[in-house]
C-alpha cells in the first residue's frame, strides 16, 4: 500500500511551488522595507525607469523566444515517418533578422542606461543645500557647511530642494542608499565621491541602508533622510541645531546628569557649551579623519550630542529614541537610550562604544540627554 504522502505527487509540487513562490512575493510587502519600486524624487525615478525599461523588454524577450521554442516542440515534434525537414543553415536572410533584432534591442538598452547615468551624475539646476556624509564603523554622521554643524544617523533635507552629498570615509568602504531617494554610491577612503538626489514629498521619512560589507555591524549602520514640511521648517531646524545645547536647571536630575556626561563622555562625545570639544564648529577635515580624538582637527570618535534629543534614531539606526519611554522618574524597563547605554556591546556587538555607567547614575544621564532638544 502507498503511504499518503506521496499518492499525488503533482498536487504536492504545485503547493511546494506556490508557497516558495509566494514568500518571495510577500517578503517585499513590509509596511517599512525602503523599495526602488517606490521613487520619491527625481534621481530615484529615473533609477526606477531605467529598471523598468530594462524588465519590460527582456519579458518581451523571454515571452517571444520561450513561446516560439515551445510552439515549435508541439507543433513540429517528430511523428513516426516524418521526413527530414527543410535545413535552413547559411539562409541569410533569417540570420540578418536574428542578428539586427538583438542589435536593436541592445541599442534601446544602452541609450536608457546612458541616459540615466547622465540623470545621476549630472548637477542639477536649482536650488541646492551641500551635506557632508561620513561613514563611520557603523553609523553615518553628517555635516553641514553652510552651518557649520553636525548631527548622526538622521540626514534632514528640505523637499524640493537639490541636496549635493560628497561622501566620505576614513576607515572601510561602505556604500550610501536610500532606495526611495538615490541609488547606491560608494564611500571611499581617499577617494572622492559626491551625488544629488532630492526628495518631491514634504514631511516624510526614507530609511537609508549601508550597502557595502563594512564589518560585523554592516547591516546595523542605517539612517533616515527627514524631509521638512518646507524650506521654513528646514531653516528652524537648521537655526536650531546651531545653538549650543539646553542648560539644565541647577539641582535638577539633567544637572547631574551632566555632571555624568562630563566625567563619563567626553573621550568620545561632544555637547556643544559643556564638553571642550566643539565639533561642529570648525570644518572637519576634508579627507574625513575626524575619528581620532589625538588628532588637532576637533572631531571625535562619537557624535555629537549636542541636540540629541531631538533625534528619532540612536547606536547608528539600530534603536529607535523612543523618548516617550524614558520619561525622568519614570520606568526605564523599556527606554532604548537606557538599553544602550547600560549594554552597547549587547545592542550592538563590535561598536567603539565602552562606558560604564552604574545603574544609580543612568536615571539622570538619560534624563539629561533626552532633555537636548
Ligand atoms: Cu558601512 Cu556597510
Amino acid at each position: 500500500m502507498r503511504m499518503p504522502l506521496f499518492r499525488r505527487p503533482k498536487r504536492w509540487l504545485a503547493l511546494v511551488t506556490g508557497l516558495a513562490l509566494a514568500s518571495i512575493l510577500l517578503t517585499a510587502c513590509g509596511e517599512n522595507s525602503p523599495s526602488i519600486l517606490d521613487p520619491a524624487g527625481p534621481i530615484a525615478r529615473s533609477e526606477s525607469g531605467v529598471f523598468w525599461t530594462i524588465l519590460i523588454i527582456a519579458a518581451v524577450v523571454f515571452v517571444g523566444v520561450e513561446g516560439m521554442l515551445i510552439y515549435s516542440t508541439i507543433r513540429f515534434r517528430a511523428r513516426p515517418d516524418s521526413p527530414t525537414p527543410p535545413q535552413t543553415h547559411g539562409n541569410t536572410t533569417v540570420e540578418v533578422i536574428w542578428t539586427v533584432i538583438p542589435a536593436i534591442v541592445l541599442l534601446i538598452v544602452l541609450g536608457v542606461t546612458i541616459r540615466g547615468i547622465f540623470d545621476v551624475s549630472t548637477k542639477p539646476e536649482g536650488k541646492t543645500i551641500e551635506v557632508t556624509a561620513y561613514g563611520h564603523q557603523w553609523w553615518w554622521e553628517f555635516y553641514y557647511p553652510e552651518y557649520k554643524m553636525t548631527t548622526a544617523d538622521s540626514l534632514v533635507i528640505p523637499p524640493n530642494t537639490n541636496v549635493h552629498v560628497k561622501l566620505y570615509s576614513n576607515n572601510v568602504i561602505h556604500s550610501f542608499w536610500v532606495p526611495q531617494l538615490t541609488g547606491k554610491t560608494d564611500v571611499i577612503p581617499g577617494h572622492d565621491n559626491e551625488k544629488w538626489f532630492s526628495s518631491d514629498k514634504a514631511d516624510m521619512t526614507y530609511e537609508g541602508i549601508c550597502a557595502e560589507y563594512c564589518g560585523t555591524q554592516h547591516a546595523n549602520m542605517r539612517f533616515n533622510v527627514v524631509v521638512t514640511k518646507d524650506n521654513n521648517a528646514y531653516l528652524s531646524w537648521a537655526q536650531k541645531q546651531q545653538q549650543a545645547a539646553a542648560v539644565p536647571a541647577p539641582g535638577s536630575l539633567e544637572a547631574k546628569g551632566q555632571e555624568i556626561f562630563k566625567n563619563q563622555c567626553t573621550t568620545c562625545h561632544g555637547i556643544v557649551g559643556v564638553s571642550d570639544e566643539t565639533p561642529y564648529l570648525k570644518d572637519p577635515n576634508p579627507m574625513g579623519q575626524c575619528d581620532d580624538p589625538t588628532k588637532e582637527n576637533g572631531c571625535l570618535i562619537g557624535p555629537n550630542l549636542t541636540h540629541f534629543g531631538s533625534r528619532d534614531l540612536i547606536a547608528g539606526g539600530v534603536l529607535k529614541n523612543n523618548i516617550e519611554a524614558c520619561q525622568p522618574g519614570g520606568d526605564l524597563s523599556n527606554c532604548n537610550l537606557a538599553k544602550w547605554i547600560s549594554n552597547p556591546q549587547g545592542v550592538k556587538p563590535g561598536n567603539d562604544m565602552a562606558v560604564n555607567v552604574s545603574n544609580e547614575d543612568l536615571p539622570a544621564l538619560i534624563a539629561y540627554l533626552e532633555s537636548l532638544k
